[in-house]
């Protein structure tokens, strides 16, 4: 097949959903070591807000295409690979976490090592939802938070993307698991997987800990920053760790908060008898392909055999993006969104 025209969601300036807009594209033949795939559904993070807003810190120039993970079929690849895998033919479905966004298209080209193979079965939809938030989830348990069967640990916003990943793999391995969140019905959501919910609307975080676990906790797994930091350090037992894997900083202010917080995060981790790190999926996959290939894997053969059920909050048409991140910032989908191309 030669050119192929498409249509992708592209964000021509930083600010509201109305900078969002559906434009045709061309794609041409797969370039050495890349495949062209038809995307059928694509997941969205909160990850995609923030860029959207101009407040990401690996934030691209616009115009650019939104989105990190999403489940495709292979349309064709470089004829020219050598000892392709079997898997590898038109018309295989594959999963891909991106390293730059450009999720948001109904076609895309990309390098072969970033396509996992779906197994058989697992519903696309489903499948788009695991890359980015369950890649998050093994860096901050196993990469960072070294974790093991019996730890203690606090998940900050355990009701959202990553935090309901971050439960499920925990529950998985055993941990006793506290989690903050203020969504109705968070508290059977947590439940679900045995965390102990913390309201963190009406209730301190650390003056709970410090009563129900006075020896501190092993791990906090925290997206949030700010004042929270000094306190997530403050519960943590002797040789506890504090895994931060985003900082909610100021409208307008978010990347150099972000970089604030690193920095704070860094330093924190000079002083003795507790760690501190940070997760960067993006960087992480660029770093180590194994490690992604690997856990991406892993991760959708639990999916296909029910050990891992994300929440899918709604499905809608891709072209209709801007209406699922309006939707989202007025907090009326819960759960994971997905955008699909079939519809
Ligand atoms: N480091 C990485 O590689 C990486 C990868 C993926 C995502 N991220 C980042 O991780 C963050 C979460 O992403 P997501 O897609 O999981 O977002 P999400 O689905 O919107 O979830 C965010 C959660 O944070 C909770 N929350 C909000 N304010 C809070 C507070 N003050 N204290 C405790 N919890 C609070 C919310 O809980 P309620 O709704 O219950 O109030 C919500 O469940 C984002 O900043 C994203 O950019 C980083």
């Amino acid at each position: 097949m030669s050119e192929i025209t498409y249509r992708k969601i592209v964000v021509e300036r930083f600010g509201g959903t109305e900078a969002m807009r559906p434009v045709e594209a061309t794609l041409g033949e797969p370039p050495p070591g890349h495949a062209r795939i038809r995307v059928l559904a694509a997941g969205v993070g909160f990850t995609d807000l923030m860029a959207r807003s101009g407040d990401y810190l690996l934030q691209r120039k616009v115009p650019f295409t939104p989105g990190y993970e999403l489940v495709g079929e292979i349309v064709d690849f470089d004829s020219g690979t050598p000892r392709p895998p079997a898997w590898l033919a038109p018309g295989a479905r594959v999963a891909v976490a991106l390293t730059h966004m450009a999720a948001y298209a109904e076609y895309i080209c990309l390098p072969l090592w970033q396509l996992v193979p779906l197994p058989d079965g697992l519903d696309p939809r489903l499948a788009a939802t695991v890359p980015l938030d369950y890649l998050t989830a093994l860096s901050v348990l196993d990469t960072h938070g070294r974790v093991e069967a019996g730890n203690t640990v606090l998940i900050q916003g355990a009701s959202g993307g990553v935090g309901q990943a971050l439960s499920r793999l925990g529950a998985l391995r055993g941990l006793r698991m506290y989690g903050t969140a203020s969504a109705p019905g968070g508290e059977e959501l947590l439940a679900r997987h045995g965390v102990a919910f913390i309201d963190y609307r009406r209730q301190d975080f650390e003056t709970v800990l410090r009563e129900r676990e006075p020896g501190g906790v092993h791990a906090v797994f925290d997206h949030i920053g700010g004042a929270g930091l000094r306190k997530a350090y403050r519960v943590l037992a002797p040789g506890g760790v504090l895994v931060s894997y985003a900082f909610a900083g100021r409208p307008g202010h978010m990347v150099a908060d972000t970089v604030r917080g690193a920095a704070r995060v860094k330093l924190m981790n000079l002083r003795p008898g507790r760690r501190t790190a940070l997760s960067m999926v993006p960087s992480e996959i660029k770093k180590d392909r194994g490690w992604y290939r690997a856990g991406l894997e892993r991760l959708l053969d639990m999916a296909a055999r029910g050990e891992i059920t994300p929440r899918i909050g709604s499905v809608h048409p891709l072209m209709r993006a801007a209406e699922v991140h309006a939707a989202l910032e007025r907090r009326e989908i819960t759960g994971k969104a997905v955008l699909v191309t079939d519809v």
